[in-house]
């Protein structure tokens, strides 16, 4: 059952204001009243979730300039002017500046409950489109953060799309710094529970006892409701729930067979597969897995998405540079081989870290993107990976950058990059519009 809709009514006379709100109050709408249009600005903000009545001549601001207040802050709010009788000229006057509708005094109560319907319904409209398009536009702004173009990213983004229309609960899992998290937040974006709640809980962050009780029980005392209450309607996120304790894994599990279907908390489980050849299956009771794996998303390690990495190393190197005031590094040929032959056990998390530290050597001046990626590996050797990657999405992926950065260097001079890189106009042409690259990008 939606919530009823709010009524301000405003109008200096108070006899007058307490008839029309205790009529609509019959009619049941929630009334508000206020004696002056100062007093109602400052309950009454850009969504707020009904429609005013307002009186045309009251002292201080009147009604006209109440109206263009509203009106220009939220042009969607449905105002009812109440005119003098034969009042015409103010009466045209407010509905040219956006009144919804107006009533000359003295008017038939049920005129003003018929208006009053009809505005609530305008505005439930508007509001629910208004709150639709926001989620839409917030699922979108996040899936745009995830980077890569990868037939393994590909898949990921459709999974996300699909199981966030779902509702069932999810298992994420994947090495440690692959985009669990971001993906974890993406799936509650994109879908239906995009407007409610989303709660976090780090499940190794307190002992057994505690996270029982702050998941199941809340403190009375404090006002504080259990995790899963807070989470109600939206998605609780539970990472790292390797991290929680047997018992409380079997709590879990009967708070969400005592749920039903479909699920009113949705649960999203993330695990962390920290030693290679583990997996949550391994970590978790087989009854709480089973309970959580019937939508599963795994993420990818950096090192199966060859030809993103260097597109994530660009845009995390073009992004410090920015923070830092500098330049981005240039990555050669040299360096574009030892990126996307680098083991990345940190997967994209540690790539974020090279780039960010590749960023601040250029500013000094010192120092090669070699060096830092041999820093980072252990062994003394660089390990080089083919994992699964043929050798063409390599070659692919380092011609696009080496073209991608001679265009910028030569801010999109065709004529420049054709000499530098020794490839005649057709081909370069080919290969541009082959790797989505525009020449008006870089002018
Ligand atoms: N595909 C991607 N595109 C852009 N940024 C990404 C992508 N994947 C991950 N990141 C970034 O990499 C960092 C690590 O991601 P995230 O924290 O989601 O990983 P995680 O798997 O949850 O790590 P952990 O195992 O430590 O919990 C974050 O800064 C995140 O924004
Ligand atoms: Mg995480």
């Amino acid at each position: 059952m939606a919530k009823a809709m709010k009524i301000a009514i405003v109008d200096d006379e108070q006899d007058m204001r307490q008839s029309i709100s205790q009529w609509l109050a019959l009619s049941g709408f929630d009334t508000e009243t206020f004696a002056t249009a100062e007093e109602a600005l400052k309950r009454i903000g850009p969504d707020y979730p009904g429609v005013v009545v307002s009186d045309v001549r009251m002292p201080g601001m009147d009604g006209m300039a109440f109206l263009k207040r509203l009106m220009s802050q939220d042009s969607a709010l449905p105002v009812i002017i109440i005119t003098g009788h034969g009042d015409v000229p103010m009466a045209v006057e407010a509905m040219r500046v956006g009144a919804f509708d107006f009533l000359e005094k003295p008017f038939n109560p049920d005129q003003m409950t018929e208006l009053a319907k009809k505005a609530t319904q305008k505005r439930r409209l508007a509001l629910d489109a208004r709150a639709l398009r926001r989620d839409l536009s917030g699922g979108t702004q996040i899936m745009d953060k995830l980077i890569g173009a990868s037939p393994a990213m590909e898949r990921l983004r459709e999974d996300i799309l699909d199981l966030g229309q779902a509702d069932g609960h999810v298992l994420i899992d994947g090495e440690t710094g692959t985009g669990k998290t971001l993906a974890a937040h993406a799936l509650h974006a994109v879908g239906a529970r995009a407007s409610k709640p989303f709660v976090l809980v780090q499940c190794g962050a307190y002992p057994a006892d505690e996270m029982s009780t702050q998941l199941f029980e809340g403190d009375p005392d404090a006002a504080v409701l259990p995790l899963v209450e807070q989470a109600r309607g939206g998605t609780l996120c539970l990472e790292d729930i390797e991290a929680l304790d047997s018992n409380v894994q079997a709590r879990l599990l009967t708070f969400i067979n005592d749920q039903g279907s479909p699920a009113e908390t949705r649960i999203v489980a993330v695990s962390n597969l920290q030693e290679q050849g583990k997996t949550s299956e391994d970590v978790l009771r087989p009854d709480l897995f089973y309970r959580l794996a019937a939508m599963r998303i795994t993420l990818p390690p950096l090192r199966q998405r060859g030809e993103d990495i260097l597109q994530l190393f660009t845009r995390f190197a073009d992004q410090f540079a920015d923070e830092y005031g500098c330049e981005a590094p240039e990555v050669g040929a040299q360096e574009a081989a030892q990126l996307l032959q680098a083991p990345w056990p940190g997967n994209v998390r540690q790539l974020t870290n090279v780039a960010e530290r590749a960023v601040l050597q250029s500013r000094r001046g010192s120092g090669t993107i070699a060096s830092l990626l041999m820093a980072e590996s252990e062994s003394v050797e660089p390990v080089m990976t083919t994992e699964g990657k043929p050798l063409k999405e390599y070659v692919e992926a380092f011609e696009r950058m080496l073209i991608d950065n001679t265009m910028r260097r030569h801010k999109g001079s065709i004529v420049s990059v054709m000499e530098e890189l020794c490839l005649p106009r057709r081909t370069l042409n080919e290969k541009m519009a082959k790797y989505g690259l525009q020449r008006s990008d870089y002018l």
